[in-house]
């Protein structure tokens, strides 16, 4: 199991780009990802800095790593933007049912497979009923089988049968960019929540 906080301590976070992922400027540019906005495992907060700069969001990033969630606030928060420490699948009480969207960036990849299903729970749980679940998927159709993650690659296959329940699939697509090294390796997907 991956020791986030440490690899935040020791600077070892390949997956931070020290940018939003490329694709948010077309999302937010066409006007998605208003009102209230979870962005789980934020990391840094590149992403929903992005999210934030479009206006009109009330954007939240969580992330379990106490010093990810300080680096992200000591780059910078906003009116309408802000981090807290926290587990995505121990979310107070008082955010149930409250977010129009969730961006999902590199925590559903991150996390084990075997928490999937929780995860699934977790974001539907969070989100206000029509509320939209909309993300990067990393589908990584490279990775030998006995690779070890993270990140652990998806199927659209799976991503059916694990969101099929609680989630209608408004669209998906190719990102249009991709940071260098994942071109090819996602999927986006909006998500209507059931329910
Ligand atoms: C691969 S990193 C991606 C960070 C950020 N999204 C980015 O692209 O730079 C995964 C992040 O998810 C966080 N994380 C993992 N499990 C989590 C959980 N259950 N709840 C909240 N954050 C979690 C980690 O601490 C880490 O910052």
């Amino acid at each position: 199991m991956t020791d986030w906080e440490n690899c935040y301590q020791q600077g070892e976070t390949p997956w931070d780009k020290s940018a939003a992922a490329p694709e948010l400027s077309f999302l937010v540019g066409a006007g998605l990802l208003r009102g209230r906005v979870l962005v789980p495992g934020c990391g840094r907060g590149h992403d929903a800095r992005a999210i934030a700069s479009g206006g009109g969001a009330d954007v939240v990033g969580v992330d379990l790593a106490p010093s990810a969630v300080r680096e992200a606030q000591a780059l910078g928060t906003a009116t309408g933007l802000r981090f807290e420490e926290g587990n995505l699948f121990s979310l107070p009480q008082e955010w149930l049912g409250t977010f129009d969207w969730v961006w999902e960036h590199t925590c559903f990849c991150a996390i084990d497979p075997t928490e999937r299903q929780r995860y699934v729970t977790a974001v539907h749980a969070v989100l206000r009923p029509e509320g939209r679940l909309l993300g990067t998927f990393f589908m990584n159709p490279s990775m030998d089988p006995g690779e070890q993650g993270p990140p652990f690659g998806t199927t659209e296959a799976e991503l059916d049968r694990l969101f099929g329940a609680h989630f209608t699939l408004e669209s998906q697509w190719a990102p249009r960019a991709s940071f260098p090294g994942r071109e090819g390796r996602e999927l986006m997907r909006q998500l209507r929540r059931l329910g």
